[in-house]
């Protein structure tokens, strides 16, 4: 199925100087970036984006994790891109996540897993519309 998800290089990433990598590898797999915003995100938006962590241990942290720099902010279009682009990154906790996947691969720790996807279609949709406007999404063909 065609949809769109919601894909964020966090500020590790950023700093680290692997957006491109990370880039590459959803680009190559035939995904379409239709939105993409360079940006440092507020306390406002971070208490909104991780919304369901509210209450938990880590959420102080992760708060402060996440505001600490810029990241890029995207919105990927592709055929099951919201499952697929998550076994792309690998488990959460990169300490498990296979070899193959962009944590397994560039990460150790779980404070700094690189990136951020959405992990359902309803989510997919709250965070695009958290991070975008409708006309900050293009619409077009890819040339391949
Ligand atoms: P992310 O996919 O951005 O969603 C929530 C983030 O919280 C997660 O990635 C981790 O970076 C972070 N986190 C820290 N500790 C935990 C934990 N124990 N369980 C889940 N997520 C955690």
């Amino acid at each position: 199925m065609m949809e769109k998800t919601f894909l964020m290089v966090k500020p590790d990433g950023v700093q680290r100087g692997i957006i491109g990598e990370i880039i590459t590898r959803f680009e190559k797999k035939g995904f379409k970036i239709v939105a993409a915003k360079f940006m440092t995100i507020s306390e406002e938006l971070a208490n909104k984006h991780y919304n369901e962590h509210v209450g938990k241990p880590f959420f102080n942290d992760l708060v402060s994790f996440i505001t600490s720099g810029p990241v890029l902010a995207m919105v990927l279009e592709g055929e099951d891109v919201i499952a697929s682009s998550r076994q792309m990154m690998g488990k959460t906790n990169p300490h498990d996540a296979e070899i193959g996947t962009i944590r397994g691969d560039y990460a150790v720790v779980m404070n700094r897993n690189l990136i951020h996807g959405s992990d359902s279609k309803e989510n997919a949709q709250r965070e695009i519309s958290l991070f975008f406007d409708e006309k900050e999404i293009q619409d077009y063909d890819k040339a391949i």
